[in-house]
């Protein structure tokens, strides 16, 4: 990695340790006390996802990546040196104004903004809209809206493209919804599915 991208994931992971401890805290008090806090944290997939992220683009030579869940930028960093590489393009949904100016900036600094186009609407509004095929899609935004986008993404995925989901093992807050979504998409017939522990824990979905 050049030394300005590592500059600012260093940045941003030295922010995600020090926010573990307020996140654990309101965790304690259940989900709604989390997402009522949501827009102050950066809830970042983390170094070893975002590298996996990262080689996976690489490998499968992916140029249409669609990330929901843009935050503050972690993810995007990865995916977005990655596409540098392949010749793509990150399409990174985020709701939240301030998250995504922040982002803006982030991937300003890191040299990758070329390789972004950022879209700050609800998903919902977003997806119906967006042209397939799709190499890679990574969904990690309400864990209660999984299953909705995971539908809503499938008709328009490559017929070699991943679909890559968050948080199936941590935190155990969400445990029910993820249950719900690994079922769902295992259930799908001529997909194939499985869990992969890196990270938070990964479900790797793709037609098989
Ligand atoms: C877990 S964070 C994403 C973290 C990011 N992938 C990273 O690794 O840095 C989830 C994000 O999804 C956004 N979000 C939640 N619901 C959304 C929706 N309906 N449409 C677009 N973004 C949404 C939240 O504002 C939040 O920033």
């Amino acid at each position: 990695l050049d030394s300005r991208i590592e500059a600012v994931l260093e940045q941003l992971e030295s922010r995600s340790r020090s926010e573990q401890a307020q996140l654990a805290a309101l965790r304690e008090r259940g989900v709604q006390a989390v997402l009522a806090a949501a827009s102050k944290f950066m809830l970042d997939v983390g170094r070893d996802t975002g590298q996996l992220l990262n080689t996976l683009v690489r490998v499968t030579g992916a140029r249409r990546v669609v990330e929901i869940g843009g935050s503050v930028g972690y993810s995007t960093i990865w995916f977005a040196e990655a596409v540098r590489a392949t010749g793509g393009k990150v399409i990174s949904i985020e709701i939240e104004p301030a998250k995504q100016d922040e982002q803006r900036q982030n991937l300003e600094k890191a040299g990758l903004l070329d390789q972004v186009e950022l879209v700050g609407q609800n998903v919902a509004e977003v997806l119906p809209g967006l042209q397939g095929p799709l190499d890679l899609v990574l969904i990690d935004h309400w864990k209660d809206l999984y299953i909705r986008e995971f539908d809503a993404v499938l008709p328009k995925m490559a017929p070699r493209g991943l679909v890559v989901a968050d948080n199936i093992l941590v935190p155990k807050t969400t445990e029910k919804e993820m249950k719900a979504y690994v079922s769902h998409v295992r259930g799908i017939p001529g997909i194939r599915s499985f869990t992969l522990n890196v990270g938070s824990g990964l479900e790797l979905t793709c037609r098989g």
